[in-house]
């Protein structure tokens, strides 16, 4: 079929695709071309002030699954192989590639790119997250050649490096229970913040808080931070502080709401929210645990962490966050800390 594209140089692809996604100019179920330099953008209209070009292409109809997208191009036993879960933050598209389909990267890469409409990068998880910052390797094994995003979750945009911050687009909703509980008024400390999913949407349902920290040691995430509080306009309510939150927090005061989404090792970091916590605070405890006492490990670390403060407090609510793999679960205790208690 002929087909109408737009020539863009490189460097503009994203901008231009952008500008004609938002305006329903792309041409879905074609692929974009590549002409020396620059890249063919198709297009269902002629576009005023652009150069065009016309190909006799192909035009594929969206597979709906990976696993259909791949019939007849892996063999059964890769297709029995084949993990056809993957998280997409953004336009990128992360996926674990099983060994054994090393070899099928690109073309299971590629085949993801024609599944999930508006996906452009295809990222393959190199290992599990790891070190302080929590950060997944990755690497791009279809598409364009990039790691960096916007990712839009509850009406607020982040921008961010998969390849060099943590970020996991399944606490979605824990983040918006959170950050629905915050009063007026309120002072919240955000621990281990990352690029600011939580501390940035408290900012925008609570616009009423009185301040919200937004702690981060990576100092990669603190830059894409800073840039996100600009970009969702929460200036001057959500204040982002680079380093450990054992040096940092005692400084910044009392907080009336804590949260410790570090579910890798939060607990070691229970007494200096013991420490942060005003009178009648709450802390929202994140903490990996086997599945068969999900609900009693963190409770009793959070009260064993009250009790060595010489505080008292109780468990107001708890929940299974998600599954995080074979048996062990994430959880989140909130926990009201009373100071003085009898
Ligand atoms: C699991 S991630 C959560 C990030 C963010 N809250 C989110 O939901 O995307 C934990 C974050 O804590 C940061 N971190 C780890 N240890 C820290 C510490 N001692 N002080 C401050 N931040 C820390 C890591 O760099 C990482 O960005």
């Amino acid at each position: 079929m002929l087909v109408r594209f737009v020539r863009v140089p490189q460097q503009d692809t994203e901008r231009v695709r952008r500008e004609l996604d938002t305006k329903g100019q792309v041409l879905r179920g074609v692929r974009f071309l590549h002409k020396d330099d620059d890249v063919l953008i198709p297009v269902n209209c002629d576009v005023q002030g652009m150069e065009m070009v016309e190909r006799d292409v192909e035009v594929v109809q969206r597979p709906r699954s990976l696993s259909e997208a791949l019939e007849g191009v892996l063999t059964d036993e890769q297709m029995a192989q084949l993990r056809t879960s993957f998280d997409v933050v953004g336009d990128i598209a992360v996926v674990e590639v099983p060994e054994g389909l090393e070899d099928m990267e690109a073309t299971i890469g590629d085949a993801l790119l024609s599944v999930i409409g508006g996906v452009r990068v295809v990222c393959r998880k190199m290992g599990p997250t790891a070190g302080e910052f929590r950060v997944r390797p990755v690497r791009v094994i279809a598409g364009e050649q990039r790691t960096t995003t916007v990712y839009r979750e509850h009406g607020c945009n982040y921008e961010l490096d998969l390849s060099r911050v943590y970020f996991s687009p399944r606490l979605a909703t824990e983040r918006a229970r959170v950050a629905s509980l915050v009063r007026p008024g309120e002072t919240v400390m955000g621990m281990f913040a990352g690029v600011g999913p939580f501390t940035i949407l408290t900012a925008r349902v609570q616009p009423a808080v009185e301040r919200i920290w937004s702690v981060e040691l990576n100092p990669e995430a603190v830059t894409y931070m800073k840039r996100n509080i600009k970009r969702n306009r929460v200036t001057g309510t959500v204040l982002a502080v680079q380093g450990d939150v054992r040096e940092v927090v005692p400084a910044l005061g009392r907080a009336d709401r804590v949260f410790m989404p570090l579910p890798k090792g939060a607990h070691a970091f229970l007494d200096v929210a013991m420490a942060a916590a005003a009178d009648d605070a709450i802390i929202h405890f994140y903490h990996f645990t086997p599945e068969d006492v999900r609900f009693e490990e963190g409770a009793a670390l959070i009260q064993a962490a009250a009790e060595e403060a010489d505080m008292g407090g109780e468990v107001v609510f708890q929940r299974q966050v998600r599954s995080f793999s074979p048996g062990i679960c994430q959880v989140v205790v909130d926990f009201r800390v009373t100071r003085n208690a009898p």
